[in-house]
């Protein structure tokens, strides 16, 4: 595949371009990364000339930029770059419009659009010439991508239909960030750890999503889709998948897929008779939010047990944690090592003293890892402390990480699939989490309340303290 020459975003005013679209594109250009005399086609409802447009754009960046004052000769340049298309996505004036204004060369058709206009803006494209399939033409489509199995499973179908898969690029922004890129260097650039990375020596594994944020100015979408669709079944089931997988044949786009799709195939279903391993919540105050029923009963928290049935993982736990409007915004992956075998210190009375080990990837904020072990405290008697080795960005590579969006338009650009989610894996990763959904839309019980600024609800604390464990303290300095 050749670099692509447009862009055409659908959406164009909605919170994803605003907030992370514009603003990537924008510092893309500020680095010199996007190909020559790219152009930009933003696709939207309203009405208006392309300079409100473009001045709307520039008030976005502005505010989301991560390098700011904007640099006004970029943003002049970037300006200059974008035409734009009005009308409803569901009215083929907008698809013959914008067939007008398309240069030749290599098209990414982005949908950034609520999810349920995916398969509208799919089918006018192609009624209108726009997708052939084989061709260079690439379509990113964001998540979710579907509502469960069926509906994953008929927007694939529709996608076969119109396109090859590798011009497919099923976005999921965490692939994009870099720590969750070093997930594979870590584990397979470095000989120390693979070795310890099972069940021989690891107790069990917690990955946490929490965000202090709520659900912001997306009522009616959340509302829609819930935590579950919203981040566990992309963004953490790719993360598990990373710190789970066997080494790839290698680094190869499909290589590197092929095992992380064997991870969700080993995931042990959760069906009706494992309610005990799913916690869901609201946040006090969710049903008052703008575009939220009254009586909604989407939850904005859910913690999950989740076995993975390989040789590797047999009998390790990984507990997934995600929500909104909890004490601190933190994304982090734990690995908790097995207690020591035997205490030598019981005359000392320091057995009390020993805390496992846990290795913490830090996804964000504080983006770093850290090792936590035991070291003798100085002194003539025998006490233990837990101490940590910490390694972080900015002290270590001193500049700023770009944001994951950076990084998966420009491998789209350049028709590089590795960070996008193939077929198989979107619908492996469906089928283990709609038995779920189906389970939750069947239990008319009351769903818990958590206060904002929490940890979450009582029950999540449960599900992990039942089996003799507790979850690492939100809060970006504590202890193991
Ligand atoms: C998005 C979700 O995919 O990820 C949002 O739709 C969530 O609800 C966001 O806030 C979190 O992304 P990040 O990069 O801030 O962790």
């Amino acid at each position: 595949m050749t670099d692509a020459r447009t862009l055409v975003i659908f959406g164009v005013f909605g919170d994803l371009t605003q907030r992370k679209l514009v603003p990537a594109l924008y510092n893309l250009m500020v680095d010199g990364a996007l190909p020559k005399e790219m152009a930009i086609v933003g696709v939207g409802r309203k009405e208006g000339a392309v300079d409100e447009l473009r001045k709307g754009l520039r008030e976005s960046a502005a505010q989301f930029s991560r390098r700011l004052p904007l640099d006004d000769q970029v943003w002049d340049r970037f300006a200059a770059s974008v035409a734009f298309v009005h009308g409803n996505l569901d009215e083929a004036d907008v698809y013959i419009a914008l067939k007008e204004k398309l240069k030749d060369g290599d098209r990414i058709f982005y949908l950034a659009t609520p999810p349920d206009l995916f398969p509208v803006v799919l089918r006018n494209l192609h009624e209108h010439g726009l997708l052939v399939k084989g061709s260079a033409t690439r379509v990113i489509i964001e998540k979710p991508f579907g509502r469960d199995l069926a509906s994953a499973r008929a927007l694939n179908a529709l996608c076969a239909e119109y396109l090859d898969e590798s011009q497919i690029f099923r976005i999921d922004h965490y692939l994009g960030k870099e720590t969750v890129q070093n997930i594979l260097v870590f584990r397979f650039g470095n000989s120390i750890f693979e070795p310890l990375w099972n069940r021989k020596y690891i107790d069990h594994v917690q990955i946490t999503a929490a965000e202090s944020i709520g659900i912001e100015k997306r009522g009616r979408f959340y509302d829609a889709n819930g935590v579950l669709r919203d981040v566990v079944q992309n963004h953490l089931l790719q993360v598990l998948a990373l710190c789970a997988m066997e080494a790839p044949t290698s680094f190869d786009a499909d290589d590197v897929r092929d095992a992380k799709f064997q991870v969700f195939r080993s995931l042990r279903p959760i069906g009706p008779e494992c309610a005990t391993d799913v916690v869901r919540a609201q946040y006090r105050g969710y049903r008052e939010e703008e575009g939220v029923a009254p009586d909604s009963v989407t939850p904005t928290f859910t913690a999950l047990k989740v076995m993975v049935d390989s040789w590797r993982w047999q009998g390790v736990p990984f507990y997934l944690r995600a929500g909104k409007h909890l004490a601190e915004r933190c994304t982090e992956i734990s690995i908790h090592f097995q207690a020591i075998p035997l205490c030598l210190f019981t005359r000392e009375q320091a057995c009390h003293m020993f805390e496992p080990s846990v290795l913490v990837l830090r996804i964000q904020p504080e983006e770093g890892i850290t090792l936590h072990f035991v070291a003798k405290v100085p002194g003539e008697h025998i006490a233990v402390e837990s101490v940590a080795m910490n390694m972080t960005y900015a002290d270590t590579f001193r500049k700023p990480l770009s944001d994951a969006y950076e990084r998966l338009l420009l491998d789209c650009i350049r028709g590089d699939a590795t960070l996008f989610a193939r077929r198989d894996a979107v619908e492996q990763a469906w089928s283990f989490i709609t038995p779920i959904l189906d389970a939750w839309d069947a239990d008319k019980s009351s769903l818990p309340v958590y206060e904002l600024g929490s940890d979450g609800p009582k029950e999540a604390h449960d599900l992990v303290s039942r089996d003799g464990r507790r979850w690492r303290s939100l809060s970006p300095h504590s202890a193991a």
